[in-house]
């Protein structure tokens, strides 16, 4: 078996130490996890006047979902709370009504941030949203990256030995998580 995991990375910035981070947690999770990033960039902004025909960017996203067999945030914190580019994303994605694409799909969260606090405001914001969203998040262990300049470089290798652990613990018990949700509640296309 193979996991397929989509994964979004909640920065839009060209420099995101969100995305080196997400680089950094593929290169080091188990082989037999599978990663696609679901883009969100170009998402317009979600209304309900969209849910009869989706544009094309919101239905790629919901087909990306679809295939996954579960989902990874790797996301900044703004203003103590998640990026308005990842919490529209989630919006449409959760929508339209009775086909919410998260529904019991395994997920978890993790962020970085310059700040000594590692996003820990952001991922308590975004597990209330997933929450309702229904998704079945890993609640432990969680993991706050309190990210120090050249910990990673820019294409994921970890310097930090210590970090590099953590983030390889922190993707077998994903990992394991995902196997432990499949195993009671398949995936609609499994
Ligand atoms: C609009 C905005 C709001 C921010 N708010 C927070 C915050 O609430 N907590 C925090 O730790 N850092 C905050 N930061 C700093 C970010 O942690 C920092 O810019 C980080 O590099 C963003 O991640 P990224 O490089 O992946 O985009 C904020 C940055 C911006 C641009």
């Amino acid at each position: 078996m193979t996991y397929q995991i989509g994964y979004f990375v909640g920065s839009l910035s060209s420099t995101s130490i969100n995305r080196t981070l997400s680089k950094a947690l593929v290169a080091l999770a188990p082989r037999d996890m599978k990663f696609t990033e679901i883009p969100i960039r170009d998402l317009p902004l979600y209304s309900p006047d969209h849910d009869a025909a989706y544009p094309p960017e919101a239905q790629a996203l919901k087909d990306a979902l679809a295939a996954c067999d579960g989902v990874l945030f790797v996301t900044p914190e703004y203003n103590r709370s998640i990026p308005g580019a990842l919490k529209n994303a989630i919006d449409w994605a959760s929508r339209p009504w009775g086909q919410n694409s998260f529904d019991h799909m395994p997920a978890a969260v993790i962020g970085a941030s310059i700040g000594s606090i590692g996003t820990a405001v952001a991922q308590q914001s975004l597990r209330g949203v997933l929450s309702f969203c229904n998704a079945r998040q890993m609640t432990a262990p969680e993991a706050y990256i309190h990210l120090k300049p050249g910990a990673i470089a820019d294409d994921g290798e970890v310097s930090d030995d210590g970090l590099a652990q953590i983030l390889t613990d922190f993707m077998q018990e994903f990992r394991l998580h995902t196997e432990r949700v499949l195993t009671v509640i398949p995936r609609p296309s499994s």
